[in-house]
Order: structure tokens, then sequence, then C-alpha cells
């Protein structure tokens, strides 16, 4: 049976909801669920879970707006967000952000063609005594060196492949 993109996200939040609660408290474990799967929250599913907890869908799309590994529009499966912010700008942001350009071959705001990486700006991340400071989806790397890139980008490789089995697990049940 066909089952539509918005009947599959509707169902995923169910079940999330489910698992996290019905009311507010279950709103940020659910958005983190939704960004991880579907890499951004939509309207449509900021409507699904406003409905669902009870409060206006501005709400819940002022938390996604607050928070940088929250994204409203579809991204890679790795979003990487370097601190543009001024300590991590002293601390050597630009030799790491020349490196992730080099590297994954797009500039800042950009996605890779395969859709593996998105790369963007991030305001300050909080961890300005240990800059510069990056995001790889939400876990945090600090005092990142040009040199580091390398290693952090292998280590999202080497989990591509757990990606592909999901997404044909997923399509099996479709
Ligand atoms: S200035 Fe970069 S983490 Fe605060």
């Amino acid at each position: 049976m066909f089952v539509s993109s918005q009947e599959r996200l509707k169902s995923d939040i169910s079940a999330w909801l489910d698992r996290f609660g019905r009311d507010r408290t279950a709103l940020m474990p659910v958005l983190q669920e939704i960004q991880k799967k579907y890499t951004h929250v939509s309207p449509y599913a900021m409507q699904i879970i406003a409905d669902a907890v009870g409060i206006h869908p501005v709400e819940v799309q002022s938390v996604v707006s607050f928070y940088a590994f929250l994204d409203q529009s579809p991204k890679g499966r790795f979003v990487i967000r370097l601190c543009n912010t001024i300590s991590c700008d002293m601390q050597g942001k630009a030799q790491v952000a020349q490196q992730l350009r080099n590297d994954l071959g797009i500039d800042f705001g950009q996605t890779t063609t395969d859709g593996k990486f998105s790369l963007d700006w991030a305001a300050c991340l909080g961890m300005c005594d240990q800059g510069p400071a990056l995001l790889v989806n939400d876990i945090i790397h600090t005092r990142v060196t040009a040199a580091m890139v390398h290693d952090i980008l292998e280590t999202c490789r080497k989990t591509f492949g757990v990606y592909a089995l999901e997404t044909k697990h997923e399509e099996g049940h479709a």
C-alpha cells in the first residue's frame, strides 16, 4: 500500500509522542527525532506537534528557529555548523572554514550534490573558551583545527552505511 510522505511523517510523530508523552515536555525529544530522520522540521510537522501537545504552531517554530541543530528546510544527512562568532573567529575559525570548503567542495549555505553534507554558519555555540567550535548534527566538537576536519568528516562517512540500511528498511515498509 502506498504511504504518502505526509502520512509517514504523521505516523512517525505519533509513535514518538507515544514514547515521549503528549504534552510540551515531549517537544524537544520529538523535534530531535524528526530532525534526525527527515533532516529538517517542516511546517506540517510543526502543526502536527502543536496540535498534539496543545500549543500554538508559532511556539513550535520559535523553538525550531532558536536551536542551531534544528532546520526548517531539508539538509544533508550531516549538517556541519561552524561557529561564526568573535571568540571562535579569533581562535582560528577561518582555517577550519577553508578546510571544510576544500574537503566538501561546497561553500557555507550549500549541500553536497549527494545530499550527505550541508555546511552552515552558527552563532555562538556556548563553547567560547574552547573554540573554534562546530556542530555535526547535535554533536559538538571543540578546539577544532584544520587538521581535525578530515577525521571528523571520515567519522561521518563511516556511518553512511548505517543510514543506507535504515533507508532501505523504511522503503521496504512503504
Ligand atoms: S564564540 Fe564560538 S562558541 Fe562562542
